[in-house]
C-alpha cells in the first residue's frame, strides 16, 4: 500500500510517499481503507519536533528519542471498513467510519489502517463527506471538552480567541448551537466574515483591537490557540469567570472513556451543532505542499487530505470557502 512515512524530525520534506506491506488485522481488529485524512498543527509539530525546551525530554521518549518511533503521521482519518478479524462484531465490511488514530499509533496517511474494534472510530456521520468526517474529530473533541468544563448557561458570554482555527471555529459553533451561548470571536481581519458566518453574535480583529481593554464582561474566555498570557484573558472576565487554555483544558475527563465521547461526536454532527470548516483540499501526493501551509499557523479550520481521491466525493463548501491547491 501507499503511506507517507517520515524516518527523520525535520522539514515538510522529510515526508516521503512510499510502498509499504497492507497491514493484516487481527481476530479482534477492523482494517479501514481510508478516504481522507487532515494536517494538523499536531501533526506538524511532531514531524518537525517543535516542541518547547521544557517538554523536550518527555516528547523524546513519547515520539522517538533519535528518530520517530511511529513512522506515519495523521491523526484522524475517515473511510470504509475493508475487513474484520473473526472475533469481531462491532463492524462489518463496507461500514462507513471516521476515527481518531490517537490511540493507535497515528497512521491515518496510509492507504489502510488497523483498529481494534474498540478503538476510537464509529460510523461516519451521514451528514459529513469523507473528507468533512475526517476533520470533525480533533477540533470538535478538543473545543468540547474545553467548553462543557465551563458548564455554559443559555445566554451567558463566551470570547472565543482564535476563533478561526480548527479548535476555534468549532467552539464558535458549539458555543452558539449546543450551549445557547452569546459568543465574541477574536480573529484577524480576513477571518471575520468566517467567525460571523459560524455563529459569533460580535467579531474582534486582533490586529486593531485589545478584547482585555474593553473591561470585565463575559462569564468564559477561553483561549483556543493557547496564544494569549491567562493574565490577559483574565481582565476580560466578570468576577467568578472562567478562564480556558486549549492546552490546558482539552484532555479527557476521568468519567468518560474516550470512546464514549467519540460516540457522541457523531450524534452532534448528525444533529448540526457544527460542521467543520474545510480551508484547503490537497491530493495525497501533495502532502509536502499541505504540511507547508500548515506550518504556517494561519490556516481557517481544516485542511484536508484525499487518500484515494476517486472515492471522495466532492467536499460541500463550507462558510469561507472550500479552495482547491
Ligand atoms: N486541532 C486539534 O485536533 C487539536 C486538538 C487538541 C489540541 N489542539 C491544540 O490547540 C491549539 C489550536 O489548534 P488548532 O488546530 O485550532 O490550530 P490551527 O487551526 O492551526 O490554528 C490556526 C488559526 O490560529 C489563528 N491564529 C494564529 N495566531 C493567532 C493569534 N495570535 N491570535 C489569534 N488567532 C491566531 C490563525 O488565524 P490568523 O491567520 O488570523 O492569525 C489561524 O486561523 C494548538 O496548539 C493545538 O496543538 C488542537
Amino acid at each position: 500500500m501507499k503511506a507517507i512515512v517520515y524516518t527523520k524530525y525535520g522539514p515538510p520534506e522529510v515526508l516521503r510517499l512510499k510502498e509499504i506491506p497492507k497491514p493484516d488485522p487481527s481476530d479482534k481488529e477492523v482494517l479501514v481503507k481510508v478516504h481522507a485524512t487532515t494536517v494538523t498543527i499536531g501533526d506538524c509539530r511532531m514531524r518537525s519536533f517543535s516542541v518547547p525546551p521544557e517538554q523536550r525530554l518527555f516528547a523524546r521518549l513519547y515520539l522517538g528519542i533519535f528518530r520517530p518511533r511511529r513512522p506515519i503521521l495523521g491523526m484522524e482519518l475517515a473511510g470504509e471498513i475493508e475487513s474484520v478479524g473473526k472475533n469481531v462484531t462491532r463492524f462489518k465490511p463496507g461500514d462507513l467510519v471516521f476515527a481518531s488514530t490517537f490511540e493507535a499509533n497515528f497512521g491515518g496517511y496510509a492507504e489502510y489502517k488497523c483498529f481494534p474494534e474498540y478503538g476510537l472510530l464509529a460510523v461516519k456521520p451521514a451528514n459529513l463527506s469523507f473528507g468533512e468526517a475526517a476533520a470533525s474529530v480533533g477540533g470538535v473533541t478538543a473545543a468540547l471538552r474545553c467548553l462543557r468544563r465551563a458548564n455554559i448557561q443559555p445566554g451567558q458570554k463566551i470570547l472565543v480567541y482564535g476563533a478561526s482555527g480548527a479548535v476555534g471555529t468549532n467552539a464558535v459553533q458549539l458555543a452558539r448551537n449546543l450551549f445557547r451561548a452569546e459568543v465574541t470571536g477574536v480573529c484577524s481581519s480576513a477571518n471575520m466574515e468566517l467567525v460571523t458566518s459560524l455563529g459569533a453574535g460580535r467579531v474582534i480583529d486582533y490586529t486593531r483591537e485589545d478584547f482585555g481593554r474593553q473591561g470585565k464582561i463575559y462569564d468564559v474566555v477561553f483561549d483556543a490557540v493557547a496564544r494569549i498570557p491567562p493574565a490577559e484573558a483574565r481582565k476580560a472576565l466578570r468576577p467568578g469567570g472562567m478562564y480556558l487554555n486549549v492546552h490546558r483544558d482539552a484532555h479527557a475527563r476521568r468519567n468518560t472513556t474516550t470512546l464514549q465521547e467519540f460516540l457522541e461526536l457523531k450524534e452532534l454532527l448528525e444533529a448540526g451543532n457544527t460542521r467543520p470548516v474545510i480551508d484547503r483540499v490537497y491530493p495525497f501526493e501533495q502532502i509536502v505542499e499541505a504540511h507547508r501551509y500548515v506550518d504556517q499557523g494561519h490556516k481557517k479550520g481544516n485542511v484536508v487530505i484525499t487518500v484515494d481521491a476517486a472515492d471522495v466525493p466532492p467536499l460541500r463548501t463550507s462558510p469561507g470557502g472550500t479552495q482547491r491547491p
